[in-house]
């Protein structure tokens, strides 16, 4: 329990100097939040995650950490990727045919730096590379981001806490960021990060689980563990964040994509938010404006699970927009995503008229003007809740929507 350490002697200081502050961690003090703002992989609901395109936005959005996911290359590199495979994130399968399910762990370095790593988001960001950890640095370290390094699948990635070690004692930039508490260990493997906190000790835990498990089970892993985190949807509420904190860790919260969900988050206690759109949970702390590029173009419903099959023609699963203006607004070329990135399309020519909706399917079916079939093949919307980010053709975000 590294982080508490740190917390008794920030609370003791405060009492001393007789501030009336409210002592949290290094991270929050900085940042003068309650709470740890954590851009999920590098942002990746802005651009293509964890790649140059997000990490380049991420001062202007205002996060305190940026999270990545770490996994081993062929020769031993850590590199971020969050998938077991290249497939979803990248052209492996234009440029490594009969490879492109083959783990990320079985292509070097350079074969890695051959792949297009963003145009799988949008054509918009044809030619981002596949980065290193160490490439994290350039990104963060100037501007005093810090940043949670998951040890993403480690029993796939033998060998990768001594690679990321390595890493670390490289660059004295590193060394730095340590210091200055601005690294952060992550998994949900708990093995892993015994292996890497016996390497690199300074740095604090967090072990993430799907669910919150029993009281036991929480208090053993505070033996060790500084934080833990949990999927939001899976969340008791209150009850299971004072669970958490009644072990004496921390309490991180992942994925939140909408702003009422990240209010919620804020409302319930969690110490730690973990979201694709740290700009929009900046501005919710800050009572700003969280989509600022909002033009009354929003989500009104979305039917994830519609009676019979998702993906029925006609009558599947699908988003329903509206316009919340008294303008009519064209909206051919929009696109929503969901927090993986798989997108829905409107197609051409479209517009919504004021309070008026179109339906958009992600199956086939007979396109009217309340209604667009994508035909994808593959259904999309995730029926246990998800969050749809609204882009206009010219990727200004316009709406963040999440559902249970
Ligand atoms: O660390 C929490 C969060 O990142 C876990 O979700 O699937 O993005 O690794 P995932
Ligand atoms: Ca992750």
């Amino acid at each position: 329990m590294k982080r508490r350490r740190v917390l008794l002697a920030t609370t003791v200081a405060l009492a001393i100097a007789g501030s009336t502050g409210v002592a949290t961690t290094a991270f929050a003090e900085e940042s003068a939040r309650g709470f740890v703002n954590v851009a999920h992989r590098g942002g990746g609901g802005y651009a293509p995650e964890m790649t140059d395109a997000a990490f380049s936005l991420l001062p202007s959005q205002h996060p305190d950490v940026t999270e990545v996911d770490v996994q081993l290359s062929a020769d031993g590199v850590p590199v971020l990727m969050h998938d077991a495979t290249l497939q979803r994130t990248t052209d492996v399968a234009d440029v490594f045919p009969g490879r492109a399910a083959d783990l990320v762990n079985t292509f070097t370095l350079a074969e890695l730096k051959q792949l297009d790593a963003g145009s799988w988001y949008h054509d918009r960001f044809a030619g981002e590379e596949v980065l290193t950890l160490d490439d994290v640095l350039d990104y963060v370290q100037p501007h005093g981001i810090g940043v949670f390094i998951e040890l993403k699948d480690p029993a796939a990635n033998p060998g990768v806490e001594q690679a990321i070690a390595d890493v670390m004692n490289a660059d004295p930039r590193w060394a730095d960021m340590i210091a200055d508490d601005l690294v952060t260990f992550t998994s949900f493997d708990q093995a892993s990060l015994k292996r890497m906190t016996a390497l690199q000790p300074e740095p604090p835990l967090v072990w993430v689980n799907s669910t919150v498990p029993s009281d036991t089970v929480l208090a053993e892993a505070a033996t060790w563990a500084d934080e833990f985190g949990t999927h939001y949807r899976t969340l008791n509420g209150a009850t299971d964040i004072a669970r958490i904190k009644a072990t004496g860790m921390r309490a991180m919260l992942y994925t939140l994509n909408s702003p009422d969900v990240m209010q919620e988050g804020l409302d319930l206690g969690a110490d730690t938010l973990i979201t694709d759109f740290s700009g929009a949970l900046s501005a919710v702390e800050s009572g700003g404006n969280p989509v600022p590029q909002a033009n009354g173009i929003v989500v009104k419903d979305v039917v994830a699970d519609p009676p019979g099959s998702d993906l029925q023609p006609e009558t599947g699963e699908h988003v329903v927009l509206t316009n919340v203006t008294s303008e009519r607004i064209w909206v051919s070329g929009y696109y929503l995503n969901d927090a993986v990135i798989n997108t829905l399309v409107v197609g051409s020519p479209y517009y919504i008229d004021p309070g008026a909706e179109l339906r958009v399917y992600t199956g086939p079916g007979t396109n009217s003007p309340t209604k667009y079939y994508n035909d994808l093949g593959r259904n999309v919307l995730n029926n246990n809740g998800d969050s749809i980010a609204v882009f206009t053709s010219w990727h200004a975000l316009v709406d963040l929507y999440a559902y249970t």
